[in-house]
């Protein structure tokens, strides 16, 4: 019986793969067999993550901004050109924006976080699922956040932006009916990260965030979550482990939303 979690040969398009999540999964997909099409807006780390995968990985880096339409279309274009077809598409590049409560919060940040989380999101699948729908077969993966189950002060425009995610991968999952297309999409915790540090530095004001024994006190896996980890939940929504998975936001986060 074939290994339904490898990925040979698929194509595999990631967003914000310059980052930590999204290189972790570069890794992962090359590690299973995917060909893979990089995208980030830093061209420098974007190649440095590309030369960073094993020398037998098949990858091509395209520089992009997800904002832009014209860009969007750019790399998915790229992609089919050069592996003529997308199987698997991980639409992950997000930013935190601003760590602020509402009332300081400006109204060009607030602009900015919902242009690249969810517009960001929004392109990356209206240009990839014509694709996906020709060849009645396809993965779509949205990165969205606990932060997209619940509130969070100080990060509520990220919060909202990724309630948006959830809404839109839901959504495409019920217009993709009976199309072979899946859309779900993954909803990572407190992940050891850039990210993190950035958001818990700014909720102190200033002053040292409290240490992790503290944070992840309402964790019951009683730690941070690996890049590692969220990418192993992506392979497997790429992979036709998942068949029958579609419409769902998965939950990476040691237990953190489960009370
Ligand atoms: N780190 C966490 O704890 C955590 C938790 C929940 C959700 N997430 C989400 O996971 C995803 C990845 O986060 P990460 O921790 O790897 O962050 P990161 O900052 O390391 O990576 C994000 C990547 O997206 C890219 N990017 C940002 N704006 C872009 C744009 N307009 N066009 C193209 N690329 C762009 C950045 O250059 C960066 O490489 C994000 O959507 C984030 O919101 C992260």
């Amino acid at each position: 019986m074939p290994d339904r979690i490898r990925l040979d040969g698929r194509v595999a398009v990631v967003t914000g793969a310059a980052g930590v999540i999204g290189t972790a999964t570069l890794h992962l997909f090359a590690a299973r067999g995917a060909r893979i099409v990089a995208v980030d807006r830093r061209e420098a780390d974007l190649k440095a993550a590309i030369k960073a995968l094993p020398a037998s990985a098949e990858a091509l880096a395209v520089a992009a901004d997800v904002t832009s339409e014209d860009e969007v279309k750019e790399y998915v274009r790229s992609a089919v050109d050069r592996f003529g077809a997308i199987d698997a598409f991980y639409n992950n590049a997000g930013i935190e924006g601003d760590i602020k409560p509402i009332q300081d919060y400006s109204l060009e940040s607030f602009r900015r976080v919902l242009d690249v989380n969810v517009v960001g999101v929004f392109l990356g699948m209206k240009h990839v699922l014509p694709v996906m729908l020709k060849q009645n077969k396809g993965s779509i993966i949205n990165t969205a956040s606990i932060a997209g189950l619940m509130g969070s002060p100080m990060i509520a425009v990220y919060s909202a932006s990724k309630h948006a995610v959830i809404g839109l991968t839901k959504s495409a999952a019920w217009e993709c009916t009976g199309t072979g297309v899946r859309v779900n999409c993954v909803c990572p915790g407190m992940i050891d990260s850039r990210m993190l540090s950035t958001i818990l530095q700014g909720r102190s004001g200033g002053n040292a965030p409290p240490p992790v024994e503290k944070i992840v006190d309402r964790i019951p896996a009683r730690r941070l979550g690996l890049a590692t980890e969220v990418a192993s939940i992506v392979a497997f929504l790429a992979s036709d482990e998942a068949s029958y998975v579609s419409g769902s936001a998965y939950t990476v986060d040691g237990g953190r939303t489960a009370a």
